[in-house]
């Protein structure tokens, strides 16, 4: 693995990821020029136009907070080039729209002003840059193959990877301490790009010189560079390890609806409590999660949005101790159906989530012995254990094991998942 610092991550466990940039005019997927091959001239409407005019990331950044999240990482630039501050590399930035002024620093002002760490998304792709090749990603791949051998001859990769170092500089040197940088993406297969184009090597270097310590995602096809693994769209079913066996720092990031960008016409949003689950998963499965918000190109966060991140907010002001600190359980502990385990070592608590709440009883395998003591989160109420056949019951306690006495009825507040915190012998 690399050589960030990633002892506050793995506590902090949950963050915010934001996709914003010209791509939330369409509203289409923050791809929309390369999936619909848009020249430069047709895309420019979208520069000429760009007028955040409800932008106040104050509010993001108390959404953000209240969520439970505790560091964020925005796209400073992604795939279409467009870059939200005041880079003195090109002209295609924030300040030269109609919002003329550098966003991105509203943002980090913002989110760290509510506490949260703050974290850089830089494309490696960069479909407005004059010296990047067309490839098979770029919204130009549809031209004459004589024409496209004629641009491409006409570009230097040496200079685009200059120009992304230049931009990192700024990125690093501007905003004080910077967290987390996360470059997207390699695809050195068929003609593609990776670190000779990207002259990774010198990048990193430069990262780690200018923010020691700084945590860096692994994306940039140099192998030993990562300090994370990061599953996109997909959630792994149990903890992450390396070739020899060794359990990895991860990160899943996540969409609620599918595209990252804003997307106005996605019928495939996730419920509230799909996403919560999902925060467990993360956790109970020794990861973090990065969940993904795409605010409009007005500059707010639409409700859809805000709805789920109202469900994270109600369900952490409760639960947030299962999940800060917290990490996959031993394996003594085999998690009961529908339940998820999370762990924190340094309180030695474990805490049982219920996906389905189960009738009056659980039983939990080896904690027989072990348990001091239980009580339901939400509202810090006792939960009496037993071993045993208790009162009726068909299977008694397993070897090894306790069951739960649990209340038919739950309290209202913070019980969308409930969680039992078990402090531990
Ligand atoms: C992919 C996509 C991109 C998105 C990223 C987030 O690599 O190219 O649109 O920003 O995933 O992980």
């Amino acid at each position: 693995m690399g050589k960030g610092d990633t002892s506050w991550f793995v506590h902090d466990r949950f963050g915010m990821f934001i996709h914003w940039g010209l791509y939330s005019m369409p509203g289409r997927h923050e791809w929309i020029r390369s999936r619909e091959m848009i020249s430069d001239e047709n895309y420019q409407v979208y520069f000429d136009l760009f007028n955040p005019d409800l932008f106040r990331p104050a509010e993001w950044a108390r959404a953000a907070r209240e969520a439970g999240m505790k560091y964020f990482v925005i796209t400073t630039k992604h795939h279409e080039g467009f870059c939200l501050w005041d880079s003195k590399y090109t002209d295609y930035k924030a300040t030269n729209t109609p919002a003329g002024r550098d966003l991105l620093r509203e943002v980090v002002d913002a989110f760290r002003a509510e506490g949260l760490r703050v974290g850089f998304y830089y494309s490696l792709l960069d479909w407005h840059h004059p010296d990047f090749t067309i490839d098979r990603f770029h919204p130009l791949r549809g031209l004459p193959p004589e024409e496209i051998a004629k641009r491409n001859a006409g570009c230097d990769m040496k200079r685009y990877a200059e120009y992304m170092r230049n931009q990192v500089t700024e990125l690093l040197t501007g905003y004080g301490k910077v967290d987390i940088i996360w470059f997207d993406f390699s695809y050195p297969d068929n003609g593609g790009k990776g670190r000779d184009d990207w002259e990774s090597e010198n990048l990193f270097e430069l990262v780690h010189r200018l923010q020691p310590g700084i945590v860096v995602d692994n994306r940039l096809d140099l192998p030993g560079s990562g300090d994370i693994v990061t599953p996109e769209q997909y959630m792994p079913d149990r903890g992450l390890v390396d070739e020899n066996g060794k359990p990895v720092v991860w990160e899943g990031c996540q969409t609620f609806s599918g595209s990252w960008g804003y997307h106005r016409d996605e019928a495939s949003w996730k419920s509230p409590r799909m996403c919560i689950e999902m925060l467990i998963n993360h956790v109970s499965r020794g990861g973090n999660l990065l969940m993904n918000v795409g605010p409009t190109s007005r500059g707010y966060l639409d409700r859809r949005a805000m709805d789920r991140l109202g469900a994270y907010a109600e369900w952490m002001k409760y639960n947030s101790r299962s999940i800060y600190g917290c990490g996959l359980a031993s394996e003594e502990f085999p998690a009961p159906t529908d339940c998820r385990y999370t762990y924190n070592p340094e309180t030695n608590r474990l805490y049982l989530h219920c996906f389905a709440w189960p009738f009056r009883h659980v039983n939990l395998e080896g904690l027989g012995g072990k348990l001091r003591y239980a009580q339901l989160l939400a509202d810090g109420s006792e939960i009496r254990f037993h071993v045993g056949a208790g009162d009726h019951m068909n299977s008694g306690t397993p070897e090894n094991g306790v069951t739960l006495e649990l209340p038919v009825v739950l309290p209202e507040q913070g019980t969308a998942v409930p969680v039992i915190e078990l402090f531990l012998k």
